[in-house]
């Protein structure tokens, strides 16, 4: 299977659902959900390079989440200790392959809603299926209603125009 048609799965953080560092304190959770808008020249490769970027990047730093791409948005949930996750959104937001990114959540969380992926990654546009049948596979195991949601409601505005 292609890597950029399946999720990919990585070796869920070592840390579990709450990140604890050995003296006892908790590390804060966060989860960030945003879209944004790919620019028209953007290629297979450079889709194959963010990918490979996030699956480099985000384990080490105890990252997990979900990028979607339906036509030309795309919608990621970052999820991990705090400073991590807004570091590594202050680095995608720089990123010149997309522009206009629109954060939907940015919280504090109790636990993950994707624990198990450093960065599980969908392309819409090259599957068969609708948006809608792919983000409601996806989110099988994605118990938190808000996140539902905001990937529920990308999929029912993205799938006309993906
Ligand atoms: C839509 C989108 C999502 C991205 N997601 C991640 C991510 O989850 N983690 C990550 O490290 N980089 C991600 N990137 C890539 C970053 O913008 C940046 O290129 C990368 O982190 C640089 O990593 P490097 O310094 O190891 O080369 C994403 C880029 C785009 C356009």
């Amino acid at each position: 299977m292609s890597a950029l048609t399946s999720p990919r799965y990585a070796a869920p953080p070592r840390s579990g659902n709450l990140a604890l560092i050995s003296c006892g304190y908790s590390i804060q959770m966060h989860q960030l959900v945003y879209i944004s808008t790919l620019r028209p020249d953007v290629s297979l490769q450079d889709l194959t390079n963010i990918l490979h970027a996030s699956m480099r990047n985000n384990e080490p730093d105890g990252i997990t989440g979900l990028l979607v791409r339906g036509g030309n948005r795309f919608l990621q949930a970052l999820e991990g200790p705090t400073e991590a996750v807004l570091r590594t959104f202050e680095r995608i937001q720089k990123d010149p392959r997309h522009f206009g990114c629109v954060v939907l959540t940015s919280r504090s969380v109790a636990q993950r809603a994707f624990g198990d992926w450093s960065m599980a990654f969908e392309d819409y546009s090259r599957r068969d299926g609708t948006l809608q049948d792919l983000v409601t596979k996806l989110l099988t195991h994605v118990t938190d209603v808000g996140v539902r949601a905001e990937f529920e409601s990308f999929a029912e505005r993205h799938s006309a125009a993906a």
